[in-house]
């Protein structure tokens, strides 16, 4: 029972409560219950009302390509991949990570187009890309999704999505309206810039040797604590041919798809992981913009993919290539595109996750999976 004698033995004191001291205690407690309040507000975005949100941009990707069942709402047609990375502990100056150490670590992945259609047709002007995870013993994984161009056309999600609204189809037509996406290019003299740099360089004739770039800057902390800005590619053993016209005028959908499990079917394909290292002054926040081609490159060691395998649950379907999942030793730079990426993937990935799966467009034939060539 609540006593209201100002000698009783309970702890409970309504007048102690009224006097100033605890007055002024409450009004504190409540102002920081109102700053917890504030911050998920802040967070959820319900205190600007107008910020962009992962939601809307996974919306306006399922505008532009519609909504295909469990497939990702980007970069929908691809394969699983799996082999190891071999570090030829170059990388260890300049990271702590334990990837860097020399030896082995067993690594997954995926190849695909980009784009929301999961059963698009192949074709000479589309964006080959690589995803990958490391996956260390020591459980810290590394994942990344890279892709062939030099430059990112954007450099923050506000433009990404603008961009993705100017590409969306028109009612009347059924297809995307070039005005829009010339009107968006004009509003954009960075994407204008970016985009001939891109036409300077030819695709690839496949993904066998493709080059894949991670585009957004990172920083690479070392064991004594320094923290270097750097970008990193996985640079092509196989010699680079560009695409031709005859190999798109076949009637395979699946051209390029093919292609490569043939190849991995004939052995296993490398690519060297080059770091390269960032001067005072480059741009970390702007993955339209290339560094000087003079920059210092780190040779770190060589990716081998020995397997390649159709979507299927439990391989790289049902990964979420989040390039922020980094080991210690590896950490995201000032980029915007990167906490948009991270938080978008995720949204793409929930939804695609609870919903009915389709057969993917690509399907490996049994007999061309390279025998015992899962992992490392
Ligand atoms: C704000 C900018 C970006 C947005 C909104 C975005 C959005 C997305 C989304 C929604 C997915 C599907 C994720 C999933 O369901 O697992 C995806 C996949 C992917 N993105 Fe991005 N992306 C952005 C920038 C980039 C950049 C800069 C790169 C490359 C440097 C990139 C490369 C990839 C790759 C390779 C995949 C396929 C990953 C996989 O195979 O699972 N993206 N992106």
């Amino acid at each position: 029972m609540v006593s209201h004698e100002p000698n009783s033995p309970t702890p409970y004191r309504l007048r102690s409560l009224a006097s100033g001291g605890a007055l002024s205690r409450l009004a504190l407690i409540g102002l920081a219950v109102l700053a917890v309040v504030a911050c998920f507000a802040y967070v959820g975005g319900w205190l600007s009302p107008h910020r962009l949100t992962q939601a809307e941009i996974i919306d306006t990707f399922e505008e532009v390509s519609g909504v295909h069942s469990g497939f990702r709402r980007n970069h929908a047609k691809g394969v699983c991949i799996t082999g190891y990375f071999e570090s030829n502990g170059e990388g260890a100056r300049l990271s702590k990570a334990a990837v860097f150490r020399p030896g082995r670590v067993p690594v997954i992945g995926r190849l695909s187009l980009a784009g929301g259609e999961p059963y698009m047709a192949d074709g000479p002007a589309a964006i080959r890309s690589m995803a990958l995870a490391f996956r260390p013993p020591d459980g810290e994984e590394w994942r990344m999704a890279m892709i062939d161009i030099p430059v990112f056309p954007v450099k923050d999600p506000e433009s990404f999505w603008e961009q993705l609204l100017a590409s969306r189809p028109d009612p009347k037509t059924g297809k995307p309206d070039p005005a829009k996406m010339k009107d968006f290019v004009s509003h954009h003299p960075e994407t204008a810039r970016a985009l001939e740099i891109v036409k300077a360089n030819p695709f690839s004739s496949g993904f066998a040797n493709a080059s894949y770039n991670a585009l957004d800057a990172f920083r690479f902390v070392s064991a004594a604590g320094a923290s270097t800005p750097v970008r990193w590619s996985m640079a092509a053993v196989e010699p680079f041919e560009p695409e031709t016209p005859a190999q798109s005028a076949t009637q395979d959908k699946n051209y390029l798809f093919d292609a490569v499990a043939a190849r991995i079917g004939q052995g296993p394909l490398q690519w060297r992981l080059a770091v390269t290292v960032g001067q005072p002054g480059d741009p970390t926040d702007d993955a339209t913009l290339q560094w000087p081609s003079t920059r210092e490159q780190v040779d770190v060691g060589t990716l081998t993919i020995n397997h390649i395998e159709g979507e299927a649950p439990g391989n790289c379907r049902d990964v979420n290539f989040d390039p922020l999942v980094l080991p210690s030793g590896i950490e995201p730079s000032d980029d915007p595109l990167l906490s948009a990426r991270s938080a978008t993937y995720s949204t793409s990935f929930t939804r695609r996750a609870g919903e009915k799966k389709e057969p993917s467009a690509v399907q490996i034939p049994a007999g061309q999976i390279p025998a015992g060539g899962k992992g490392v």
